[in-house]
């Protein structure tokens, strides 16, 4: 039997710093991790970075550095984040770790024995973003200028013509169709079932599992010419986390207590891997499927996805600075449902800030430990019986705890968080009602019960909102005079709802929420229903309009070769890589200030639109952009890791 809860986030791509929607992933993760063994299970949390492929290659070249140096160089602020953020993992792995990259070795050489695996070419088509081969015949997609686009990211594709070594993916249709039959469970929300079935009916491919040109990679066991597929390298993680491949006693018995899964945790983007490649590689090696994918939405910012490349993400450790980080994990939880895309907006965080933890909890806490301090009632003793409105306070209790319970199990986190404010709104109604301050002089006794029902509600509350806020829920329960402890089983104390306990309170010398400070004037973004303001009417013969703008396509692409053209001392002539722009020949007239090695592997921004035109005898088609200075000296005007193909507006 295994003995720990096993539970993981997506490992991320280290090609750009952490955002609010990878923060998200993990923060659910973790609050899960801490819900189960707030329970008492033991839980093992795993988290980390998918540092190979071609994305992270092209990614490191732009950046003019090796792919190791350069995933190193962005490792550091996921863990920084993470750490920040309180994210109590217990392994972050990389797949450049050793026994990683062993692990993954051991997979494909059983899968070669078994012979799952054998050698093709592929001929199609290739997402980098996405790091997926893309079939455009069951998904044609064109943008504008006819170019195929991915389906997902709806960036451009490449076109791919390669040796391969391919999984019999195929071969493992029915069994797949048969698996989620029998687990109609495997994915919460349930909805998203349905979408992988119709997928897998629609027939499988066999996979390609390794790529001949990505020299970033796994090498492939017995055929060193080719890399590990960056998805097969990834999906892995989640067994070589926990000691999968490792002959070591200590690996072995990890790997024992963890498999199966019981919850991997990722956004919508990457369901199809987790849902159809996962089970399939681990049912030819024999191994049981993960219990459950736990799938989220989006955070959108207005209209569009949080993203780092569309320049919309806010920064999570300024929000972290600003509003403190429990009250970001609160409202992260408490916005976004699960079940739905979700909009992350200032003014609403600062709205449930006030209400929800200053006002409705805070004040509650506050107010009882004033009263008890102020009467003379710290040591709060169990209430020897109850009065009606003290039982129904305590039937409310055990309800609020199974409902709650209810849905952290279900991984409906928002809905939870709802149920704890039913909870806290019935405990100061309670409170309002019993009016303890009067009390206190006409009815000791009854004073004395009020405050103790408090108390006893009030350690629920705690309880239940500790893996949310770990940090302010173990204040709020150190004013009451209680801790954790840890190994106790909280769901037979919460089930029996006995409220025997005894409280020693502290008077709260500083509030557990302050209200926020409002930082919404330091949003930078202009507000998109303001006009703006007309310019003065002066002659300005330099004035181009937005017409004439719109006409020229800037456009980003990597200088992969550069050569000295033959009989000009002014040119050099740039072989340019500008994804669904094509590979493009540019002639500059920088020869004078730049040699061919400072360009080659840099990202610039080109003209892509410009007549193609010969100079010094060789085609040029288009303009690459230098910035000059005073003395007309070169430079080139680089992008700062953006794909190769993207517009520049
Ligand atoms: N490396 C792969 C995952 C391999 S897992 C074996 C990958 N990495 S990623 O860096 O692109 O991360 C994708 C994940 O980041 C999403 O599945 C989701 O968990 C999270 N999110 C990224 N942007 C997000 C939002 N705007 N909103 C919510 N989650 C977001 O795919």
């Amino acid at each position: 039997m295994k003995k720990n809860y096993y539970i993981t986030t997506p490992i991320y791509y280290p090609n750009a710093q952490p955002h609010l929607g990878t923060l998200y992933s993990t923060l659910l993760a973790d609050i899960s991790a801490r819900w189960q063994r707030l329970m008492g299970r033991q839980t093992f949390f795993l988290t980390g970075t998918d540092e190979h492929g071609q994305k992270i290659q092209e990614k490191a070249e732009a950046a003019g550095m090796p792919p190791k140096a350069f995933v190193d160089s962005i490792v550091p602020a996921y863990k920084d984040l993470w750490k920040l953020y309180g994210i109590a993992y217990d392994r972050f792995i990389r797949t450049t770790d050793a026994d990683h990259e062993h692990g993954v070795e051991q997979w494909i050489k059983l899968l070669l024995e078994k012979g799952d695996i054998y050698k093709a070419s592929y001929e199609g088509w290739y997402c980098v973003p996405c790091e997926t081969f893309v079939n455009v015949g069951s998904e044609p997609l064109k943008n504008t200028d006819g170019h195929f686009i991915c389906p997902n990211c709806k960036r451009g594709l490449k076109q791919l013509a390669e040796e391969s070594y391919f999984f019999r993916l195929s071969a493992y249709q029915d069994r797949l169709l048969a698996f989620y039959e029998t687990n109609p469970d495997f994915i919460t929300p349930k909805e998203r079932l349905q979408e992988v079935i119709s997928f897998v009916k629609a027939g499988l491919k066999d996979l390609s599992l390794s790529r001949k040109t990505v020299s970033w990679g796994i090498p492939f066991p017995g055929d060193p010419s080719h890399t590990v597929y960056v998805w097969a390298d990834a999906l892995n993680n989640y067994l070589t986390g926990v000691g999968y491949g490792s002959a070591e006693a200590k690996a072995i018995a990890l790997l024992k207590d963890c498999w199966p899964a019981d919850a991997h945790v990722m956004a919508k983007d990457i369901v199809r891997f987790h849902a159809v490649y996962w089970p399939a590689f681990l049912m030819a090696i024999d191994l049981p499927t993960p219990k459950k994918l736990v799938v989220h939405g989006y955070i959108l910012a207005g209209d569009a996805k949080m993203s780092k490349s569309l320049g919309n993400a806010l920064d999570p450790a300024k929000l972290a600075s600003w509003y403190g980080t429990e009250q970001i994990r609160y409202y992260l939880a408490r916005q976004m449902a699960i079940t739905h895309d979700g909009t992350f907006d200032l003014k609403d965080l600062e709205d449930r800030l006030t209400a929800d933890l200053a006002n409705s909890l805070g004040n509650l806490l506050n107010r009882i430990t004033t009263l008890a301090a102020n009467n003379d009632y710290t040591a709060v003793a169990a209430p020897a019986s109850l009065e009606p409105a003290s039982e129904a306070l305590k039937l409310r209790t055990a309800e609020g705890y199974r409902c709650v319970a209810e849905e952290m199990d279900k991984y409906y986190f928002h809905t939870a968080l709802a149920e704890v404010w039913k909870l806290i709104a019935a405990i100061n109604a309670y409170v309002h009602e019993q009016q303890p301050w009067k009390l206190a002089k006409s009815n000791r006794a009854l004073f004395e019960e009020v405050i103790a029902c408090a108390c006893n509600a009030l350690y629920v509350v705690g309880l239940l909102l500790w893996p949310v806020m770990p940090n302010k829920m173990e204040e709020l329960l150190a004013c009451l005079g209680v801790n954790i402890a840890w190994g106790s089983d909280y769901d037979a104390l919460l089930r029996a709802n006995s409220w025997n306990h005894t409280f020693t309170l502290t008077k709260t010398e500083k509030v557990l929420f302050m209200r926020p400070e409002s930082h919404l004037h330091e949003l930078a973004a202009p507000q998109a229903a303001e006009p703006p303001k007309a310019a003065p009417a002066q002659e300005n013969s330099n004035e181009i309009s937005i017409d004439d703008v719109a006409k020229v396509q800037l456009v980003v692409g990597t200088i992969t070769e550069c050569t000295s053209v033959p009989n000009s001392d002014k040119l050099l002539c740039l072989k340019v890589d500008a994804g669904e722009y094509g590979q493009r020949q540019i002639l500059s007239g920088v020869a004078k200030d730049l040699k061919p090695e400072e360009l080659v592997g840099r990202q610039g921004v080109f003209i892509a639109n410009l007549k193609p035109r010969k100079m010094a005898g060789m085609l040029s088609e288009g303009m690459m952009l230098y910035a000059y200075d005073k003395d007309g000296k070169n430079k080139l005007a680089t992008v700062d890791g953006a794909a190769n193909g993207q517009r520049v507006k």
